[in-house]
């Protein structure tokens, strides 16, 4: 409930000609369905999806595609998130998405991100925040990175992600460290750190990229603007 009442929130932003990043996760679902539901009356937009599972779902509504080959600069992507903080900084990455989700971001003029109530946190890292990694070298880039999260007085359990028995893999083909870290106060130190380290692909922080943040909670939304 929470979740899709932040959705129908954010279709309100939604204009006739927008060129759109369509997020992932169940939040994120909720707008593409309601999208969807618009695109079949005749409102004319195009997207980007920002995974493979998105993709799907869009092509199923009926909602035109695009890549940003074609059309490299966005209006609006609209996303969900797994934390966000008093400043609109996130965590994203749990449904294994975050390297897409960051390109489309990053290509759009702004970002509209749509959680629920229980996303709201004082300070990031209470959830697991996943490192996209090369899997050539996996063990030397995950030495690499707890050396640099000890740097930063961080500590907590680094897990290879696993699915059906096996490692994960995203739509890249890459492999995600899981990093159990508690708390992260300096988020912009701990980015810059692992972005420097070879076989880093991406991480799931999301610094100064959302606009906008609408959280759904019981008694109606709540937005965020940064
Ligand atoms: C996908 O990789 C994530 O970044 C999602 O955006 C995030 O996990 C939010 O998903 P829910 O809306 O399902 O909580």
């Amino acid at each position: 409930m929470q979740r899709r009442q932040a959705a129908e929130a954010a279709m309100a932003e939604i204009r006739a000609g927008m060129k759109l990043g369509l997020g992932t996760g169940r939040t994120a679902d909720h707008f593409v369905r309601l999208l969807g539901a618009k695109v079949r009356s005749g409102l004319d937009v195009v997207g980007v999806p920002t995974s493979e599972k998105t993709e799907h779902l869009a092509r199923s509504e009926g909602i035109p595609l695009t890549t940003l080959d074609q059309t490299p600069a966005l209006d609006l992507t609209v996303d969900g998130a797994d934390e966000v903080d008093p400043s609109l900084n996130l965590i994203k990455g749990a449904g294994g998405a975050l390297l897409r989700e960051k390109i489309v971001a990053a290509a759009s003029a702004r970002m509209l991100v749509v959680v629920d109530a229980a996303k709201q946190v004082d300070q990031l890292g209470a959830c697991q925040l996943p490192v996209e990694v090369v899997p050539f070298g996996l063990g030397a880039t995950q030495l690499a990175i707890e050396s640099a999260v000890g740097r930063l007085g961080l500590s907590g359990d680094i897990v290879l992600r696993e699915r059906d028995g096996g490692t994960f893999k995203t739509d890249g083909g890459h492999s995600i460290l899981d990093m159990s870290l508690g708390r992260i106060p300096e988020p912009k130190a701990l980015a810059v750190a692992l972005s420097t380290i070879p076989g880093v692909v991406e991480h799931g922080l999301f610094l100064d990229l959302a606009d906008a943040v609408i959280i759904g909670t019981d008694e109606g939304v709540e937005t965020f603007i940064r």
